[in-house]
């Protein structure tokens, strides 16, 4: 179960090329691809002819052809030609709102009539010269609420990411979470500690010494319909933490976009926004390859916890104060999807021919 009336991430967007991309989207079969403009389109992954997936097509002069019998499909959904064929009848394929912006493509898989653009998360980092930016994709087999979990509450590091952002002060400092409306943060601040290796190496990134104490920061957001940023960050010990001059610390924003593709699998997009010398590519890509290996490293656990809870739908788990972050998360997604389903059941029913 999850929002249809929203703004996902379905791909970046180099992954739509010349050729067409098939992607399951909140369970819609979709294929992207590119008009002869370079305008993407999201289409139903679905010929109209025999129901062949219109992704293992091509795209010739900015026009989706099928694979199977040559049809080419138009980016409004009907059917432009088939070789020696009268088309023009033919039922029309589903369309769906998108937006490509900030170096992802972004759909809308519900209501069309409702896609607004302004609903958008505003992404200043994606914008700004002052910020770089690496990142990746994972599929991940699990329901998109569980890494919305594992991202609420970041105790799990110190287990799973023993070796690079791990810490037992992290288990030992209470975190504090709030909500304010659909926004919900979770923060926790620990004082006079050392990096972990991950932070040094982003500290000597930074030009700074890294085998001095530090201030650690990490503040997770999560904003429906399901992504989460993390305000993360170490600063020298006692030049003001957070709010320190850029000049004493390291910091960044852990993006997350948790796309559903099915109700128990993912699209997981990650990266790192950071804004301390963001002309240094080789910098980017070392974060870009830390990361990358420290988030796969939840991959199992998640994949593995999803099998269980699939084996045992009825079993009670336990609520404790680390996960308060995940279940007010839950709270705003439930209240979300009822507001949908009342919308359902007031709009009228669809004319009958
Ligand atoms: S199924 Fe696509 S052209 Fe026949
Ligand atoms: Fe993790």
């Amino acid at each position: 179960m999850f929002p249809k009336n929203a703004w996902y991430v379905a791909c970046s967007s180099d992954e739509v090329t010349d050729k067409p991309l098939g992607r399951t989207v909140c369970n819609e079969r979709l294929v992207f691809y590119r008009d002869a403009e370079g305008k993407v389109a999201a289409l139903e992954d679905f010929c109209p002819h025999r129901g062949a997936p219109l992704s293992l097509g091509r795209v010739v002069d900015g026009k989706l052809v099928c694979g199977y019998h040559g049809l080419e499909m138009g980016c409004d959904g009907k059917t432009v030609a088939m070789p020696g064929q009268r088309v023009r009848g033919f039922p029309a394929i589903r369309t769906f709102p998108l937006i490509e912006r900030y170096g992802f493509i972004w759909i809308w898989p519900g209501e069309a009539a409702q896609a607004d653009p302004a609903k958008l998360h505003h992404l200043e980092w994606a914008e700004s010269d002052e910020w770089a930016y690496g990142g990746g994709l994972y599929h991940i087999n699990c329901d998109y609420r569980l890494m919305v979990d594992n991202l609420m509450d970041l105790t799990h590091e110190t287990y799973v990411h023993a070796s690079s952002i791990g810490q037992k002060e992290i288990d030992e400092t209470p975190s504090a979470t709030r909500v304010e409306g659909d926004e919900v943060i979770t923060s926790r601040t620990m004082e006079n500690i050392m990096a972990p290796p991950f932070w040094r190496m982003a500290l000597r990134g930074n030009g700074l010494a890294d085998d001095v104490p530090v201030d650690r920061w990490q503040v997770c957001r999560f904003t429906p319909p399901s992504h989460v940023m993390i305000e993360v960050g170490v600063a020298h010990a006692g030049k003001g933490g957070y709010d320190a001059d850029p000049a004493h610390k390291a910091s960044s924003i852990v993006v997350d976009f948790i796309t559903p593709e099915t109700d128990t699998s993912i699209w997981y997009f990650w990266g790192m926004a950071r804004n301390f010398r963001p002309e240094d590519k080789a910098l980017t890509d070392s974060i870009r390859e830390g990361q990358g290996q420290i988030f796969s490293e939840d991959l199992e656990m998640l994949e593995r916890q999803q099998r269980n809870l699939l084996a045992h739908p009825t079993r009670n788990l336990l609520k404790l104060n680390i996960d308060a972050g995940g279940v007010q998360s839950r709270r705003v997604i439930e209240r979300i999807l009822a507001q949908e389903q009342q919308a359902d059941a007031a709009a009228p029913a669809p004319a009958t021919a």
